[in-house]
């Protein structure tokens, strides 16, 4: 015989415990029968009021109540559940036939390029590529290469210091030149290029950045003279820029070459008929180079009555504008995308 409370509660439950779609119906009911106030609880907490002969009798009924509810609460909650997977699965599916959306590819830093190319040559001849300190002592910097503290040619390179006198970021790759000759210690002949930053203290414009690229090379052998640099030049130019580019050179002046020279090639522009760009002369500068300074043999333990040798050094962002049709240094300084659009250009053709 059922308690009649029992039975209220049963029928509320027969006319509740339908199909439901959603979510927060079901837990609203889980409230009404389970809750601190809920119709099933409320049942149990009416045992105490139940004479003892009946007690263990009513107590089953309103477990079986409970355990109606939580066996539909427990499928509602897995239905309702597993279609809101569903729904999320379809509206997530991927569609193989769609086309790709094109992903930026990244291209090589066109001066990391030019390098290359420039290494390539160098290594074809039997050059050794190096790599030295960007940090460097002033010793070898400047004093080993023949220019003495308070020489007016160390004005020419305005440099940052750090440290003090004694230590700053290279003006140029050239220590490399003193570094590479210390190693060699006065006994091996020398083939090297060393490409790598250099800094100056110089306002940053279409043609000036304070932090470039040079590429510097050093040959020590026997029986070495300018002729050799000029065919190692030519050799290097036509590579670069085609077999018609010629090379010539002028004098110049550097502290750590005698006799030094500039490096003039035919203008890429105009093949040499005469432009804007080599200001219609048909040729632009592009090297500083010489026949390598008895001093700087010597101080580096070379004798210079046994050896000599050839220098260069060169800016690779020049090359590198020349090449690529590029007017403002900063173009490979800056990280604008677009502009870096141009580093492509080549792969592209
Ligand atoms: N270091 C020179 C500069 O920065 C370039 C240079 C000239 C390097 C002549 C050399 C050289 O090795 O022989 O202006």
């Amino acid at each position: 015989m059922e308690n009649k409370k029992v039975l209220e509660v049963k029928k509320e439950l027969e006319k509740d415990l339908v199909e439901i779609d959603d979510l927060k119906v079901v837990n609203d009911l889980k409230v009404k029968y389970l809750g601190k106030k809920g119709l099933i609880t409320e049942l149990n907490s009416e045992i105490k009021n139940v004479p003892n002969e009946e007690k263990k009798e009513f107590g089953m009924q309103v477990n079986e109540l409970r355990n109606t509810f939580n066996d539909y609460y427990e499928k509602m909650v897995e239905k309702l559940e597993k279609a809101e997977l569903d729904k999320k699965l379809a509206n997530e599916a991927i569609d193989v036939t769609l086309p790709a959306t094109k992903l930026a590819v990244g291209a090589p830093h066109i001066l990391e390029k030019v390098i290359e190319e420039v290494e390539e040559v160098f290594m074809s001849m039997g050059f050794d590529v190096i790599d030295g300190p960007e940090i460097e002592e002033d010793k070898y910097n400047f004093e080993m290469l023949n220019i003495p503290k308070g020489h007016p040619a160390r004005d020419a390179q305005d440099t940052f210091y750090v440290e003090g006198e004694e230590m700053l970021l290279r003006s140029q790759t050239s220590p490399v030149q003193v570094r590479t000759m210390l190693k060699g210690e006065g006994k091996t002949p020398i083939r090297m290029i060393c490409p790598g930053k250099t800094y100056r203290r110089d306002d940053d414009d279409a043609s000036h950045s304070h932090q470039f690229m040079q590429i510097e090379g050093l040959l020590v052998d026997k029986d070495i003279s300018l002729s050799d640099l000029k065919g190692t030049m030519d050799v290097l130019f036509k590579r670069l820029f085609g077999k018609s580019s010629e090379t010539r050179f002028r004098p110049s002046y550097y502290q750590f070459t005698e006799p030094s020279v500039e490096v003039d090639i035919t203008c890429v522009n105009c093949h040499g008929k005469g432009c804007n760009v080599c200001k219609h002369t048909g040729w632009v500068t592009v090297c500083g180079a010489g026949v390598v300074h008895p001093n700087v043999l010597r101080m580096s333990g070379y004798d210079p009555d046994v050896w000599s040798g050839f220098a260069f050094g060169f800016g690779a962002e020049r090359l590198a504008m020349m090449k690529y049709d590029i007017n403002d240094i900063r173009t490979f300084y800056n990280t604008d995308l677009r502009e870096a659009k141009i580093f492509d250009r080549e792969d592209e053709e």
